[in-house]
């Protein structure tokens, strides 16, 4: 898979990708994050990429030029599946969002600054608007990269055995049960008898019913979800 993120704060995207299991998917090949400054496309003679709004109001909006120049360069060196634009008012990014974008081959990911970026170019190139969650951002490179490393850690290969993506949350509806390591007492507080015991048929149904637990208590909404597949 190939991820081509554009943006005018590249900056923000230099931490994200070079540690962990995001940094590993790199390293073993299975995918490529190639990061574009879209002020490197501006024509403008100070390397502007955002002007005032027609109409009037706050907020400056990211320029068709840049953006348009660089996106047509990508995809005349090769075809993109999603041409994807990190927008508040997208569709919310879920776990069947990602599992979807994992079997894709070529995707591109603009940020979007300032006030948003000229609505031509969303018409014209933008395949898909997606929100990370009802709450504002400054732009969305933070969103970009939580997209990303969602997308990710499903491309097979990249999450050994232990770390497989099926156990995840919400990869079945339901938070994961509690999780414990070494020692057996941390502070008076002991691990659960049930994890010592070493029958597994018997720790696998306490952590499916914890699961459920926690799930209707924290996640009702994803509990009827769960109840009603
Ligand atoms: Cl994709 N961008 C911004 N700026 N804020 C957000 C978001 C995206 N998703 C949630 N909040």
């Amino acid at each position: 898979m190939r991820i081509d993120i554009l943006t005018v704060v590249p900056e923000i995207l230099s931490g994200p990708f070079n540690a962990s299991i995001v940094k590993r998917a790199q390293d073993k090949g299975l995918c490529e994050i190639f990061v574009h400054n879209i002020r490197d496309y501006s024509t403008d003679k100070h390397k502007r990429v955002d002007d005032y709004q027609y109409g009037g109001g706050a907020g400056m909006v990211m320029q068709c030029q840049p953006i348009s120049d660089l996106i047509e360069k990508l995809c005349a060196e090769r075809t993109y599946d999603e041409i994807i634009f990190l927008t508040p008012d997208g569709e919310v990014l879920e776990q069947a969002i990602s599992n979807e974008l994992s079997l894709k081959g070529n995707l591109i990911l603009l940020c979007g600054h300032y006030k948003g970026v000229d609505e031509r170019i969303r018409e014209m190139y933008i395949t898909r608007e997606i929100s990370i969650g009802s709450y504002v951002l400054s732009g969305g490179e933070l969103a970009a990269a939580v997209l990303a490393d969602s997308i990710i850690r499903l491309i097979p290969g990249v999450l050994n055995d232990e770390q497989s993506a099926l156990s995840d949350s919400f990869q079945d509806d339901l938070l994961s049960a509690p999780v414990y390591t070494r020692p057996e007492e941390f502070k008076g507080k002991r691990v659960p008898e049930i994890l010592l015991s070493g029958d597994f048929k018997k720790i696998e149904q306490y952590r499916e019913e914890e699961a459920i637990r926690r799930t209707k208590e924290r996640r009702p909404d994803l509990y009827k979800k769960w109840t009603n597949q």
